[in-house]
């Protein structure tokens, strides 16, 4: 048996549980793991002659036949990628941020060398979707993504609808699950879900999403009152990356917090947990649901990559195809502003006559019609906090109307998914 020979950059979270995982694999034998700091505890024994400070010791080692990724971040990761794939390395990585940032040149690079990149790790940790997509979808044309896509925010908003809990302590529970980010603005702020479904698109559409082109609002606005409110009205809050594309390679791709019915399957993913429902010809509708986040998890797409890379390793001097990833053609970007939602807005107005009737009389001039609106009261302020839902209409017009609505705060819009 030929075992497959290994370094790993990175002993963390991830770097750890696939340490863990490969001590009872035989095929696959680790002859280094380069951290930044050989003095730091860790939650897992490994012997000292393993370990390196310089990642160098493992792109440039005769004795490596794959590089597997897990430090994160761009620079100096790209530099050490780069360097393998350039000495003949294939690579596995969990590296979300380098593939939305750099995936053109890695794999315009990887096809250079004849090496292959596999990243199963980098889009919703443990659930099986891009092997699935290069192989059994493989005929498939997908038009359309709707996702879950960033296990900590998902956890956030679950723990904080279902008890009330603050958002720094759940945020502080996520980073010690082990799920959030080194900084957890990345997964808050939704570049962590924009990174995932930037790659996750441009595989499935097979055209080439750009990070530039995908828009981008995290929950850090996401008020505990439109929780409530999404409740009352039979919705929950979730954090989604949406992607839709046209027969004419038009592709609208986003992140933001969407109200999802309670009777859909999205409003059902909690905590930890990560979805991908995706539609197209001939399959239909297909959800692939499971754990985004944490050690082992995450662990288990990695570990699945090295082992797809150890079955065909000495077999062929040519990669397998399903392991290649090109995407010769851009997609043409939708604007969001050209985009067409419903909207969930909570307004704050003064208790005074004529409010409701103007903000129905402002929405109608935009041809925007209300599907629901509600208002309970009026505060110690003389205030009123009115509840909006409106049917589908361009974010363009949205925009409008709540610039015309003086003398009103907007305290929150959010789109409500159909
Ligand atoms: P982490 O816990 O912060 O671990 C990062 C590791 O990289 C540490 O061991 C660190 O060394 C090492 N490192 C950082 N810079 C280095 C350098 N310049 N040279 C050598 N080693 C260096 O991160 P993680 O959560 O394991 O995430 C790793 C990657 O997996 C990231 O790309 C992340 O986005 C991705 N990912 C994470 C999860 C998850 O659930 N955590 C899930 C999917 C994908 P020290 O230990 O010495 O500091
Ligand atoms: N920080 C990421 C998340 C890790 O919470 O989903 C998995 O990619």
């Amino acid at each position: 048996m030929n075992k497959l020979r290994i370094g790993i950059i990175g002993l963390g979270t991830v770097g750890s549980g696939v340490y863990k995982t490969l001590e009872d694999i035989e095929m696959v034998e680790i002859v280094k793991i380069a951290v930044r700091n050989l003095n730091k505890p860790r939650s897992v024994e490994v012997p000292s002659s393993l370990l390196t400070d310089n990642p160098y010791d493992i792109v440039n080692s005769p004795e490596i036949d794959v590089v597997v990724e897990l430090m994160g971040g761009v620079e100096p990761a790209w530099d050490y990628i780069s360097t393998a794939i350039k000495n003949g390395k294939h690579i596995v990585t969990a590296n979300k941020e380098l593939l939305a940032k750099k995936g053109e040149e890695l794999f315009n690079l990887a096809e250079e060398y004849n090496r292959v990149c596999l990243y199963e790790a980098a889009i919703a940790g443990g659930i099986p979707i891009i092997m699935p997509i290069k192989t059994i979808l493989a005929g498939n044309k997908i038009n359309k993504i709707q996702a879950i896509l960033n296990g900590t925010t998902n956890y956030i908003l679950t723990k904080m609808d279902a008890c009330g809990a603050s958002y720094e302590d759940v945020l502080k529970e996520a980073q010690a699950l082990g799920y959030a980010e080194t900084d957890p603005t990345g997964d808050v702020e939704g570049f962590d879900a924009a990174y995932k479904i930037t790659t996750l698109a441009t595989l499935a559409f097979k055209k080439r999403i750009k990070l530039e082109n995908v828009y981008r609002e995290g929950i850090t606005k996401i008020r505990k009152e439109d929780m409530a409110y999404a409740n009352e009205f039979g919705y929950k809050i979730k954090l989604i990356a949406n992607a839709t594309i046209d027969e004419n390679d038009n592709a609208d791709v986003r992140v933001h917090p969407m109200l999802v019915s309670q009777e859909s399957m999205l409003a059902h993913i909690d905590y930890v947990t990560n979805a991908v429902a995706m539609s197209g010809y001939p399959i239909g509708n297909i959800v692939l649901s499971g754990p985004g986040a944490g050690e082992f998890p995450t662990a288990s797409s990695v570990v699945g990559d090295i082992l797809a890379i150890q079955a065909e390793y000495g077999t062929t001097d040519y990669v397998l195809p399903m392991m290649r990833c090109h995407h010769e053609k851009n997609a043409n970007p939708v604007l969001i502003d050209n985009t067409f939602n419903k909207y969930y807005m909570s307004i704050t107005a003064p208790n005074a006559i004529g409010v409701i009737a103007k903000i129905g009389t402002i929405c109608a001039s935009k041809n925007i019609s209300l599907a629901s609106i509600l208002q309970r009261g009026v505060t110690d302020d003389n205030t009123a906090d009115i509840i909006v839902i409106t049917e589908k209409c361009q974010e363009k017009l949205i925009r409008e109307v709540v610039n015309e609505l003086d003398n009103c705060t907007v305290n929150s819009i959010i789109r409500v998914a159909e």
